[in-house]
């Protein structure tokens, strides 16, 4: 594709795509002063590339507000099921491995490695938009990856598109990712993931502003294909997820100081490397209300 410029668009900064399976990097979005015009832009090419990164820019927390509140409403994380609450701002969720004084987690998602999802799944209404702003970065490790849902499920097969045709699956809410059971969650007397409490959405969805398919996942610990038995339901997921998990989808974001990246958490799985314990990694998101997803 070609690189538009400024003097093609009337826009004060740059859109160039990744080159990789997803993305694009915006160069010198005018954060401070952005106009509608060029806010409609970035989000025009937000729906194109899935993922926009905005590298070596300078802003504050306000900053990010402002922007992702031209998305929608903000998500705002129940404090009993998140542990980044930030101290000043609703509207941002911490990621970090920082502790408090007390020994205590001071943000969300520790150091380790966070597997493929999509953002809190397993609520009625997922995210739309996730943007997440680099403070803190360890020399090594944390990136995180894309991966491309319109194409994992333009390249499924006749055979899988047909057996999910319909479908839904029932995501549990009680377990999360790491296997932890989630704050304000008990753990179920029994392994039968079809009687926990979650939600169902489908296993394809529709993005409003594209147009297009994508597949939805979610998250895979304890995923249930709503009517299927579980032997059968397993294994349709597990071919689902060796499918879309190739790194012919995958983009991955290696963070440098002043990155910001803006996904839409509907068509895109990201996950993240884990990194040194001894490093301080330090994260602020914003997410921003999705629809039901149909
Ligand atoms: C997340 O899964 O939302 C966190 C991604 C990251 O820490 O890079």
């Amino acid at each position: 594709m070609s690189i538009a410029t400024m003097a093609d668009t009337g826009l004060r900064f740059r859109i160039q795509p990744t080159g990789g399976a997803l993305g694009a990097d915006v160069f010198g979005f005018p954060f401070k002063d952005f106009t509608a015009a060029e806010f409609a832009a970035v989000r025009a090419a937000w729906t194109r590339h899935q993922v926009l990164r905005f590298r070596g820019i300078d802003i504050t927390d306000e900053d990010q507000i402002r922007f992702a509140a031209g998305l929608g409403p903000f998500v705002i994380h129940p404090r009993q099921m998140q542990e980044g609450t930030h101290g000043s701002h609703r509207e941002i969720l911490v990621i970090s491995n920082l502790k408090k004084a007390d020994g205590s987690p001071a943000g969300d998602l520790g150091d380790g490695e966070v597997n493929w999802h999509t953002d809190t799944w397993f609520v009625t209404r997922p995210p739309s938009a996730s943007i997440l702003r680099a403070l803190r970065l360890p020399a090594h490790g944390g990136n995180t990856c894309f991966l491309d849902m319109y194409a994992a499920y333009d390249t499924l097969d006749d055979a899988a598109k047909k057996a999910i045709e319909g479908r839904y699956i029932h995501h549990q809410k009680v377990i999360d990712g790491r296997g932890d059971v989630r704050m304000g969650m008990v753990r179920p007397r029994t392994d039968d993931v079809r009687s926990w409490p979650g939600v169902p959405h489908p296993i394809v969805r529709t993005v409003p502003e594209s147009g297009r398919k994508a597949l939805y996942l979610g998250g895979r610990r304890h995923a249930w294909i709503i009517g299927m038995e579980p032997d059968e339901s397993a294994a349709l997921l597990a071919k689902l997820w060796t499918h879309c998990i190739q790194d012919r989808f995958v983009w991955c974001q290696q963070w440098q100081p002043g990155d910001m990246v803006m996904w839409d958490n509907r068509c895109v799985m990201h996950r993240r490397d884990a990194f040194d314990p001894n490093t301080i990694r330090l994260m602020h998101r914003t997410a921003i209300e999705g629809e039901r997803p149909v």
